[in-house]
């Protein structure tokens, strides 16, 4: 029999503190789903980045990491430590994968959620004050926000094409042009003329701090929010602070050809080590990634089963309330796939 199944090369960083502890009972849930629906596979390769290769090697993107990551048709990143800024930044950079998609949706039984929470930041994710121009002294420092009509064109259209992929309706543009305004007045007016050709969907733009007021008093009056990198990095957190916090807020940087699909959290040392971490913002990552590979009927089954685990209730880690550990929630909704019908 000729195996027609598509294959994926995923390259996976688990990285530092929690990040192993999370990657391989995710791989396990992903591996589960290609067993019961068929038609694709995963080959996983595991690379190292991070701390603790730092701490060995000096380096914390090691370069045999970012040529086989380049080589990957995927990655998922799970999360480094203290040296983030040397991995997922360069990462981001160097693969040009200039959208950010944070979504923050309400999921059922998940303590401090607001209900009905179901929007998406897509933050710009190549420019802006993370280029890192800086420079300083004992007794001053300046650094440079950079912000170009390409990028902010492009992270426009990236946020409107996802409006309607995923029938949303409108697109809001976060800025602070009042004070920003030769920065901030370049990014809405980019987005103002992206909107036009797009007539179908509603167009607003609003402050940033007005804007992190609404997300508080009334989220519901977001869909879509396009913003600016250290605006969309700040929002984002707030976002999942409005959705049970950042074990349930996934994430991915995705450019034309390549993407890298990442839980929001750290490695969270305070918890390391203890297998505790609620992997569901990992799984969600992966649903993304699913989406994002044109697997849909997987990424719906994969996102059904953890909203059966989160309703049960049986199989939750602390932060949600329950006494799991991370290798049970995932195994919990690898049954929950096995289980369907
Ligand atoms: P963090 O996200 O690691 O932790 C913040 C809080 O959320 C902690 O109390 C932690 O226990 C909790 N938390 C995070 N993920 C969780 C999960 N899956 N389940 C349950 N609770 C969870 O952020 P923090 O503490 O600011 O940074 C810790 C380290 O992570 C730093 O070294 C920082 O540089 C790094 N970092 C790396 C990122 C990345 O790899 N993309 C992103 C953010 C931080
Ligand atoms: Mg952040």
């Amino acid at each position: 029999m000729i195996d027609t199944a598509k294959k994926y090369n995923v390259s996976v960083i688990p990285g530092d503190g929690i990040g192993p502890e999370i990657a391989p009972p995710v791989l396990k849930v992903l591996e589960t789903l290609s067993d019961a629906l068929g038609g694709f596979e995963f080959k996983f390769t595991i690379l190292e980045a991070g701390d603790a290769v730092k701490e060995r090697t000096g380096v914390a993107l090691p370069d045999e990491t970012f040529r086989e990551v380049k080589e990957s048709d995927v990655c998922l990143f799970i999360a480094v430590g203290e040296t983030a800024s040397e991995v997922i930044l360069p990462l981001r950079q160097k693969l040009n994968l200039y959208a950010n998609i944070r979504p923050a949706k309400a999921y059922p039984n998940v303590a401090n959620s607001r209900a009905d929470v179901d929007l998406v930041i897509v933050r710009e994710n190549t420019e802006d004050l993370y280029k890192r121009v800086e420079d300083g002294t004992e007794d001053w420092a300046v650094a440079m926000r950079v912000i170009t009509r390409k990028a902010s064109e492009r992270i426009a259209r990236a946020a409107f094409d996802l409006a309607r992929k995923e029938g949303r309706k409108k697109v809001t543009c976060v800025h602070k042009a009042n004070v920003l305004s030769v920065t901030c007045s370049l990014f809405k007016k980019a987005c103002q003329e992206v909107a036009r050709g797009y007539p179908d969907l509603d167009f607003s733009d609003i402050y940033v701090d007005a804007c992190a007021l609404k997300l508080v008093t009334n989220p519901k009056a977001f869909d879509v929010i396009v913003t600016t990198n250290l605006f969309g990095d700040i929002l984002s957190d707030l976002t999942a602070g409005l959705v049970g916090g950042l074990g349930m807020a996934p994430s991915g940087n995705i450019g034309d050809n390549f993407a890298i699909f990442e839980p929001v959290h750290g490695s969270a040392p305070d918890i390391a080590g203890k297998n505790i971490a609620n992997p569901s913002a990992t799984i969600l990552s992966a649903k993304m990634m699913l989406d994002w590979m044109g697997e849909h009927r997987a990424s719906q089954i994969l996102e059904e089963a953890l909203i059966k685990v989160l309703t049960d209730g049986k199989a939750l880690t602390p932060d949600l309330g329950g006494k799991a550990k991370t290798y049970d929630m995932a195994e919990a909704v690898s049954q929950k796939i096995m289980e369907r019908r």
